[in-house]
């Protein structure tokens, strides 16, 4: 209970956080465009609500959250062809994913070299800085994907890893994942796959016949997945997970957890919100394999649509995107985004390819793209771009 004063400043207190998020920018306003995130699915919503109070890094106090996490991990093993010894572990996304899969790859390894391309997601700088370990960076070929024959040459006696891109945080391109697997078989690498935005879309781009590439453990080399629900899986933050293909490996990436009720702990977190995981397993069960593949046709159709308005304004891309990320070629970077940003349109720069980045997730729709792309001819007009 509490009494009237509490209750006026439990009421001011609300108010005070109304004003804040007032000031955030919104996802259903349909501006934010250059965003890898997007409005959780209202299922979601509540279900995170339901599971804020608990800990998963004390199973034993909530079994019944751990039996929802259990479920989670399955319907990603699933959607990832992930062998029966393999095992899921949740991580708060794509950043905790590689982290704990670099781990793993250095322990198994007793290495400490990982070969990646240039368009890797800057985590890897971390996992470099966090573990001592060195990156070894590959340039891209014309497509945007690594270069194969420049990573054989590098592949030495300090090899822990490669890592392979399956939807690269710039331009959603996949990596030739199934030739890095064969590589990764021959030479005995530990092959990891960032499919942290790709690992919900290509799956379903299969089921909806578009031509992609395999990514996952169907391919014998692959023995490590990072995938994000709370990018194209349509949950909350904080959700990721990573998948490894031999459940064994997770004592490599484990302690003794003395003062809870479990004996180990394994990866990087102690306490863990039950809140995400419950929230990702209710948009899981309600939208199933056929509701996220009727998603991602969808926001492919709008991809394709933005592609060709994008085309008509006399702009060109970077190249014809993969997946529901497109690359919009842009002189007068600096300039275009600030104009565009100030009208309240926020979409994403990427400096190193002299591009705008426009992700295309479930909170846009055709009517705002018919509002952004006149008032992005017109700064483009502007600026002497076209
Ligand atoms: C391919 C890829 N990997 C990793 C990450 C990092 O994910 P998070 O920001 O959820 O840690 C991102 C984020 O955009 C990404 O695109």
């Amino acid at each position: 209970m509490i009494n009237k004063i509490e209750k006026k400043k439990f009421e001011n207190i609300l108010k005070e956080l109304d004003n804040f998020k007032n000031k955030d920018f919104d996802f259903s306003s349909g501006k934010i465009i250059g965003s890898m995130c997007t409005k959780p699915h209202d299922i979601s919503i509540q279900g995170y609500i339901k599971f804020i109070d608990t800990n998963l890094g004390d199973p034993e106090l909530f079994p019944g959250t751990y039996e929802i996490e259990v479920y989670l991990k399955n319907f990603i093993l699933n959607l990832l062809n992930a062998p029966k010894l393999a095992q899921g572990l949740i991580v708060s996304g794509g950043t905790e994913g590689n982290i704990t899969a670099m781990w793993l790859a250095k322990k198994l390894s007793k290495k400490n070299e990982i070969i990646l391309s240039k368009s890797a997601h800057f985590s890897f700088k971390k996992i470099a800085s966090l573990m001592n370990m060195k990156l070894i960076t590959i340039p891209l070929t014309k497509e945007y994907i690594i270069d194969i024959k420049k990573v054989k040459n590098k592949i030495n006696d300090n090899t822990a890893a490669i890592i392979g891109i399956a939807g690269s945080t710039e331009l959603g391109t996949i990596d030739s994942i199934p030739q890095l697997s064969d590589i990764c078989l021959d030479e005995n690498i530990f092959l990891h796959v960032d499919a942290a935005f790709g690992g919900f879309v290509i799956p379903f781009l299969k089921k909806i016949n578009y031509k992609t590439t395999d990514f996952d453990f169907k391919l014998k080399g692959v023995n490590s997945i990072t995938i994000d629900a709370h990018k194209m899986g349509y949950s909350a933050i904080p959700l990721g997970v990573l998948a490894i293909r031999k459940q064994n490996w997770l004592n490599k990436i484990s302690v003794e957890s003395h003062c809870t009720n479990s004996e180990k702990q394994t990866g990087i977190l102690g306490t863990r919100s039950g809140g995400p995981v419950a929230a990702a397993y209710a948009v899981s069960k309600f939208l199933g394999k056929k509701g996220y593949s009727k998603l991602i046709g969808d926001c492919m159709n709008l991809t394709r649509y933005i592609e060709s308005e994008i085309i008509k304004i006399g702009l060109e891309l970077i190249i014809k995107p993969e997946m529901n990320v497109i690359g919009v070629k842009i002189k007068n970077l600096d300039y275009v985004n600030k104009k565009l940003s100030d009208l309240g349109w926020k979409v994403n720069k990427i400096n190193r390819l002299s591009c705008l980045r426009i992700v295309v997730m479930p909170h846009l729709t055709k009517k705002s793209i018919d509002e952004f792309i006149p008032i992005l001819k017109k700064v483009c007009k502007e600026s002497g771009e076209i």
